[in-house]
């Protein structure tokens, strides 16, 4: 577990752009046929396909569906409850940053629907769900806010608030902030 974490925690400092290892769901594409294998970038076999989470996945193999299944059953993501837990924590997560006056005069321009979906897709790929973060890195994201540390303990510290309310099991708690906190010095623009 600990080498899990570790993987994350550097994925995350070194690329902080990530594509933590992840796939995209066959049917995202225009035509199935044409799918490749996320895990192998071969030609994707139609009938070696897996539902999750409502999307289905399609590999070349059975040892490719294996590992993805394998690595989403390893996840912290799907330890803490998949897409619907993560949801609800993002939901209550920017209640509490929004009632906090050191932080939420930087989200008074920011369209909050798209801030809930993009931290949810961010935390869902750095925590170990299906699918990959293709959105913007957190440096550059975060480089014209001018943040301090005390800015980055006050949104870590709601999250964690959340999570504590929500009853995630206090193990899981510290492997999610483990994670969020590797990505301190990209978002405090820091070295
Ligand atoms: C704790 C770790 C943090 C993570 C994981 C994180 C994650 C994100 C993500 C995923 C986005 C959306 C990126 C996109 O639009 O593609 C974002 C945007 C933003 N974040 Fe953070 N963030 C963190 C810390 C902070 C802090 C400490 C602040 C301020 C107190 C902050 C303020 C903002 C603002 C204002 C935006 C919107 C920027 C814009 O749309 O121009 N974030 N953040």
């Amino acid at each position: 577990m600990k080498n899990i974490l570790k993987f994350i925690a550097i994925s995350l400092i070194s690329l902080c752009g990530f594509a933590l290892h992840a796939a995209k769901p066959a049917d995202a594409g225009k035509k199935a046929a044409a799918a490749k294998c996320p895990i192998s970038g071969k030609p994707a076999d139609p009938k070696c396909s897996v539902a999750y989470e409502g999307k289905t996945y399609t590999f070349c193999c059975g040892d490719c569906r294996k590992e993805f299944n394998e690595a989403r059953a390893n996840s912290l993501y799907q330890k803490i409850g998949g897409k619907a837990a993560l949801s609800a924590a993002v939901d209550l997560f920017y209640k509490k940053v929004l009632a906090d006056k050191l932080v939420n005069h930087f989200f008074d321009d920011v369209n909050m629907r798209r801030q809930h979906n993009k931290q949810k897709a961010f935390l869902a790929a750095a925590l170990g769900g299906p699918e990959a973060w293709i959105g913007k890195d957190m440096r550059k994201i975060h480089a014209n806010l001018k943040l301090k540390e005390a800015h980055f303990n006050a949104i870590a510290g709601h999250l964690l608030a959340t999570l504590k309310e929500l009853k995630v099991k206090p193990d899981l708690i510290d492997q999610v902030m483990a994670v969020v906190g590797s990505t301190k010095n990209a978002v405090l623009n820091r070295k």
